[in-house]
């Protein structure tokens, strides 16, 4: 069920440039279990529904959850200066998430992270890990001091890093270690260049793409994240990626 709390923050650190990982302590994550389900933050004061900011869930424990987001304008600098004991209003659980359920035990599921994409990988690691599914991990970055999460992830199966110039883990992109690995399914979620390049790799039989990146007001109102399906893709049948979404598979939607 969603709901708006105004939750307690628990602790609000940077783990990388410009990254952030808040810790909220709330009613809200007993309403919280699908991995890659979004909350809607509250970065400012007034009555602006832009105010809030659509951030995925990274993990959700008992009693807390936390939310892992960019430093980047305004809004987002002013939930950075948030101290312990503070509060934050958030709305949520929102959209539907990955179907960890898909990934059977003994099977092989690669999760694919690309910058503040890589957040819903660790929940839906920890869901696989725990479900008995072999995990592997992926995740890419522009640039070394743009990397976190590699060891967090580590907990739950292999983990491979690339990045873009090089200068951290392999050079590259997450695709160009994934040509190189077999899965029975791929959970990926990161900028539309990386999910474009990893639903036309075609390299499992089923493939969850998380959407995320498209979305503006985040509660089904502004239409800034439709998307057209593959069925129809110049008419009028279209998905919302914050109510529909932001997790599809691949195939169903123009991405
Ligand atoms: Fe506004 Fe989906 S983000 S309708």
């Amino acid at each position: 069920m969603i709901r708006q709390e105004n939750c307690k923050v628990v602790s609000n650190r940077q783990i990388a440039d410009n990254i952030f990982e808040l810790v909220l302590s709330g009613e809200l994550s007993a309403a919280m279990s699908q991995p890659g389900q979004f909350v809607h933050v509250k970065v400012g004061e007034g009555f602006d529904p832009l105010l809030r900011r659509p951030i995925s869930i990274a993990s959700i424990n008992d009693g807390t959850f936390t939310i892992i987001y960019r430093r980047q304008g305004r809004g987002t600098s002013m939930l950075a200066e948030k101290t312990p004991g503070m509060s934050v209003d958030v709305l949520g659980p929102l959209g539907n998430g990955f179907p960890a359920g898909e990934a059977k035990p003994g099977r092989t599921a690669i999760l694919v992270g690309g910058g503040v994409g890589v957040p819903p990988m660790y929940e839906l690691a920890k869901q696989l890990a725990r479900n008995g599914v072999k995990v592997i991990s992926i995740i890419g970055f522009q640039t070394a001091s743009a990397v976190f999460y590699e060891k967090e992830l580590s907990d739950f199966g292999e983990v491979y890093v690339a990045t873009v110039d090089g200068t951290y883990g392999r050079k590259g992109f997450v695709t160009d270690i994934l040509d190189g690995l077999e899965a029975d399914i791929v959970f990926a979620c990161g900028p539309t260049p990386m999910l474009r390049a990893v639903e036309n790799g075609n390299y499992a039989a089923k493939t969850f793409l998380s959407l995320e990146e498209r979305m503006g007001c985040g509660i089904g109102a502004c239409f800034a994240c439709v998307c057209h399906t593959k069925d129809d893709p110049k008419g009028f049948t279209y998905k919302k990626v914050c109510s529909d979404g932001p997790v599809f598979q691949a195939g169903e939607v123009v991405i």
